[in-house]
């Protein structure tokens, strides 16, 4: 019998890639876009949480393939601004920011906090849409402290700036494995993986 289809809802290759790797062996066969014979549509994050947006992404992919899919959306929670960037955290310095822009931003918004008040925590929701269209959520967070510079050149995002203390290195000075097992990201996979011991999708 062939592999049940797993659709990643997104149109970053190197995305879709990362799943593959990470859930390869659980017999089912992670594809993404490329492997549709219509596109789907744009979709735009304008939900509150990283829950509603990974939610609402999930229905939309499942609704225009029919085939089971996994989204995700993730960002990071600074305490002393309240929970900002959260789902922000991607156009914190405009809609077309990098991530040099964003950090720049963070560190200039940071500028007068000290260091007990600069911890933050990264979040990853995953919402699985299974066939039956009904959704399964699956949460990661990583708990860190916002260096006043820089270090490290690994990784994405706000991984510069982002200091991991039990392993005395921001996320951009580990190694891409090593991050993989302590991450957001890995948290919430792990998670996804252990409801697949018992679960179909
Ligand atoms: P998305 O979930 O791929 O849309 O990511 C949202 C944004 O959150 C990214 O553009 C990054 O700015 C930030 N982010 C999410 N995960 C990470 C991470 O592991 N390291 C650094 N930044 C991250």
């Amino acid at each position: 019998m062939p592999e049940p289809k797993l659709l990643i809802a997104s149109t970053n290759p190197g995305k879709v890639a990362e799943y593959r790797l990470l859930l390869e062996g659980l017999g089912m066969e992670i594809v993404g876009p490329e492997a549709l014979e219509r596109e789907i549509p744009p979709f735009a994050e304008t939900g509150a949480s990283f829950r509603e947006n990974a939610a609402a992404k999930a229905g939309h992919w499942h609704a225009h393939s029919g085939l089971p899919v996994l989204a995700d959306d993730s960002g990071l929670a600074v305490d002393s601004l309240d929970g900002a960037p959260g789902v922000y955290s991607a156009r914190f310095a405009g809609p077309r920011a990098t991530d040099q822009q964003n950090v720049a931003r963070l560190l200039e918004r940071l500028r007068e906090v000290k260091k007990p008040s600069r911890g933050a925590t990264f979040h990853c929701c995953l919402a699985l849409c299974r066939s039956d269209d009904s959704l399964v959520f699956f949460e990661g967070i990583c708990r860190g402290e916002i260096l006043t510079l820089p270090a490290g050149t690994s990784g994405f995002g706000y991984d510069p700036v982002f200091y991991y203390p039990p392993l005395a290195k921001t996320f951009a000075q580990l190694s891409p494995a090593k991050k993989n097992q302590v991450s957001h990201r890995a948290l919430a996979l792990k998670a996804f993986r252990n409801w697949l011991a018992s679960n179909q999708i």
